[in-house]
This record gives structure tokens, C-alpha cells and sequence, in this order.
């Protein structure tokens, strides 16, 4: 058997990064647009809405920027603010139980929306739910 033969084909196809496998900033910038649209218009994440200014201008950009450097893509939050300190970031908002979910539900459904591959769709859920989880500030 070839070294090649031998390689995982799932490995050998798969590009180097989440943000490469999802298709780079335009399609960072199609989910992000999808998960704000959705957050805006589905009432079943009206509380987590709540938790937002009146616009989501400021959170579309920088959630853009972000995602890029957590998906592995270039680190555009990280040269304009530094450090992300999401945690420490999101204290004003309040941060429960129900807020995480619909974050997750929300994100989901942006990443169906825009196509995201199954497996690395799956990934990415568990992922957020790492992140997501962490930032709960509030028992509720
Ligand atoms: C779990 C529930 C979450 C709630 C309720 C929440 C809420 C918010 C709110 C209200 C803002 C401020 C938006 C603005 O500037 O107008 C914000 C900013 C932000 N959120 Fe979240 N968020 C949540 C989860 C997450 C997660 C899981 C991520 C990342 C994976 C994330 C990434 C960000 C980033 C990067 C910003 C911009 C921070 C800054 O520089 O000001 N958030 N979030």
C-alpha cells in the first residue's frame, strides 16, 4: 500500500481550516448576515434579541471579524481590539440558559441557511456550544 492509499481520504481532502472549508470571508459574511437577519426576524429568539442595541450594525462587523480569526482565516478582530476577552465582553448582557440556546439555535440555523457542509456544520455546533456555555453569566 501507498503512503497516499494509506492517508485518510477525508484528511486528504479536507481544506486546512474551518474558514477554508466553509469558503473563506464571503461566506463568513453570508452567515453572519443570516444569523443577525434571523435573530431579527424569528420570534423564537426574541429574548436574545433583547439582549441586543436597537441596531446590530456594531455586532454584524465585529462578529465578521471575529469569526475569520476563530475559524482559523485572518485575525481582523484581534488587530483592531486585541485579545477578544468574549467572556469578560459579554457581561452587560445578560447570559442564561435561554439566551445560550438561542445563540446556538440561531447559529444553526444561519449555518444550514448558507449551506455549511454536514460535518463541518456538526463540528463548528459543538464548538459553539464550548464557547456559548462558557460565557453564561447568569444561573437562569
Ligand atoms: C450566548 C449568548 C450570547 C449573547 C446573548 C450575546 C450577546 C451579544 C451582545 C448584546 C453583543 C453586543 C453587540 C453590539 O455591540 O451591539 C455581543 C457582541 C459580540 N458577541 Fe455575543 N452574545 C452571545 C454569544 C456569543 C458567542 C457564542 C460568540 C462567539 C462565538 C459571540 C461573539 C461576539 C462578539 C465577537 C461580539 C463583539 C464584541 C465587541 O468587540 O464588542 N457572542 N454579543
Amino acid at each position: 500500500m501507498s503512503m497516499q492509499e494509506s492517508t485518510p481520504q477525508s484528511a486528504a481532502e479536507q481544506p486546512a481550516t474551518p474558514f477554508d472549508w466553509l469558503g473563506g470571508e464571503p461566506a463568513v459574511e453570508r452567515l453572519v448576515n443570516r444569523f443577525y437577519d434571523l435573530m431579527d426576524l424569528e420570534p423564537g429568539y426574541r429574548e436574545l434579541r433583547a439582549s441586543h442595541g436597537t441596531t446590530l450594525d456594531d455586532a454584524r462587523q465585529k462578529l465578521f471579524w471575529f469569526l475569520c480569526g476563530w475559524l482559523g482565516g485572518p485575525q481582523h478582530y484581534q488587530d483592531r481590539f486585541g485579545h477578544p476577552r468574549l467572556r469578560m465582553r459579554h457581561m452587560p448582557f445578560k447570559i442564561g440558559i435561554q439566551e445560550r440556546d438561542q445563540w446556538l439555535a440561531c447559529m444553526d440555523q444561519a449555518l444550514r441557511d448558507v449551506g455549511a457542509p454536514p460535518e463541518l456544520h456538526q463540528r463548528l455546533n459543538q464548538s459553539f456550544f464550548q464557547t456559548a456555555d462558557w460565557m453564561r453569566n447568569t444561573p437562569a
